[in-house]
């Protein structure tokens, strides 16, 4: 399925909010989208652009169980099976993606979002890039871009990145920003796998997924993407990137970044903008999900039985993870502490608790924290660890930060009071009840 045949397939069920009076790109779009997050909206008439554009539509995990047709619970074994059975997408040479082909490059004729007040520009926040490396093959992963001419962008390249990588290996890279795309693909470019491994192979594994011949490049795209900017990114071209609203809701800092260089244009006819709010809920829903199978096999490795993980929303679904485990020795609190952090580099706490602990209520888990937890013999404290470059408290210059684990389990056997939560009598309350008059 496409990125449009799924917004049909919403329109169908009453799902998809429309907008058909004029809003801009600069500083209207973002407001509503933030206003009525989680609802899916489509804007039909821009103010600076003929094209449309769609965003909320994946901002939850009820709505990406329900796109594979699973419950939330079975999202991280759908996806592990989808990172170990991973498969050749079909190549086709006829593509949506393609019924137009842009003869010039006029980057101001696109639905690019300027988001937040102090953005540094427009902003792409939602293209899975696709790039390739002449040892280790195609790369998909995703990296903001802010333009700042008719054709260019500065992109956001985390160091270590294998889009990094491949950059500094080669110098400059054939790219290709793909939007408008499904969650098989937005949730395949956000794994962190080993080097050489094709996102798009996990992305064909959740969902069948065709790819085309990018037109001026041989990168290998997806065929039902809305809209593909293809180009050439350079190491030693930079420009200033930033001020940028990430993942924690505050603003990132300016940096010199690559350039991006788009050469080409390429879309579906009527083509749909997807546009992806920052720091807001689908941002954080796409960035923590993939972290959660690699926690959760770690947690495994270390022989402790996990149930399931959680990156918390107020943990910007980066930097918190609650790890539920069945617990069977008094030791598994501390190991699925160290399984959490080794699963995901950037976590700063992690929580883990017991199999009675729904790990998304908050009231429940701090429940546990309440009635379970000593400060004392149940925290794992470590100082000075390299933490996440997100982490506004992190250590400036070396993102150096404290990991802290607190371990909720209760003991295995109860010296004092009962850890049980009292089992009130079930009865049915509208036998009882009386309507005011
Ligand atoms: C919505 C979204 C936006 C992201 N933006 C960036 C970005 O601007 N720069 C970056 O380096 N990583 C960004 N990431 C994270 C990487 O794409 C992600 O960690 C990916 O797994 C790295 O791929 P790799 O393992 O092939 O290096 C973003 C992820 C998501 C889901």
């Amino acid at each position: 399925m496409g990125f449009r045949e799924y917004l049909e397939k919403i329109v169908k069920k009453g799902a998809l909010q429309k907008v058909d009076v004029e809003v801009s790109k600069k500083l209207e779009i973002s407001g509503i989208l933030k206003e009525i997050e989680p609802t899916p909206i489509l804007f039909n008439k821009l103010r600076e652009s003929e094209f449309r554009v769609a965003g909320n539509i994946f901002c939850t995990k009820d709505v990406i169980a329900e796109y594979f047709g699973v419950t939330p619970a079975d999202l991280i074994p759908t996806l592990s099976r989808a990172i170990s059975g991973r498969s050749e997408p079909e190549i086709i040479t006829k593509a949506p993606c393609q019924e137009v082909i842009e003869s010039t490059v006029d980057l101001d004729k696109l639905p690019i979002l300027f988001h937040c007040e102090k953005d540094g520009g427009n902003y792409i926040s939602s293209a899975v890039v696709i790039t390739s490396d002449p040892e280790h093959g195609q790369n998909m992963d995703f990296h903001r871009a802010m333009q700042f001419s008719k054709e260019k962008f500065a992109i956001r390249v985390v160091r270590g990145r294998h889009f990094h990588q491949f950059l500094e290996r080669n110098g400059e890279l054939d790219v290709a920003f793909c939007i408008g795309n499904t969650p098989n693909v937005l949730i395949a470019g956000a794994t962190s796998v080993d080097i050489g491994i094709d996102e798009l192979h996990i992305a064909n594994a959740l969902e069948p997924v065709t790819v085309v011949k990018a037109y001026s490049n041989d990168l290998l795209v997806p065929a039902n993407a809305e809209f593909v900017l293809e180009g050439r990114t350079y190491l030693e071209e930079r420009h200033a990137e930033g001020p940028f609203v990430d993942l924690t809701e505050t603003y990132d800092v300016i940096r010199e970044e690559p350039v991006f260089e788009v050469k080409k244009i390429t879309h579906r006819k009527d083509a749909i903008w997807q546009a992806l709010l920052p720091g807001a809920l689908e941002h954080k829903i796409l960035m923590g999900m993939p972290r959660e199978p690699t926690i959760f096999n770690k947690v495994n490795e270390r022989g402790v039985k996990c149930l399931d993980v959680n990156l918390t929303p107020g943990g910007c679904s980066w930097l918190h993870a609650i790890i539920q485990i069945d617990k069977q020795t008094e030791e598994d609190g501390r190991k699925a502490i160290e399984g959490g952090f080794a699963g995901h580099r950037s976590c700063k706490h992690v929580f883990v608790v017991d199999k009675d602990i729904d790990l998304y209520k908050p009231h429940s888990v701090e429940w546990a924290m309440a009635t379970r937890f000593q400060g004392d013999t149940q925290m794992v404290v470590k100082p000075k660890e390299p933490g996440s470059s997100l982490d506004p408290s992190a250590e400036p210059s070396t993102k150096l930060t404290t990991k802290v684990g607190f371990d909720l389990t209760k003991p295995l056997v109860a010296k004092g009071k009962s850890f049980e939560v009292a089992e009130f009598p079930k009865v049915d309350s509208e036998k009882y009840l009386s309507k005011e008059a």
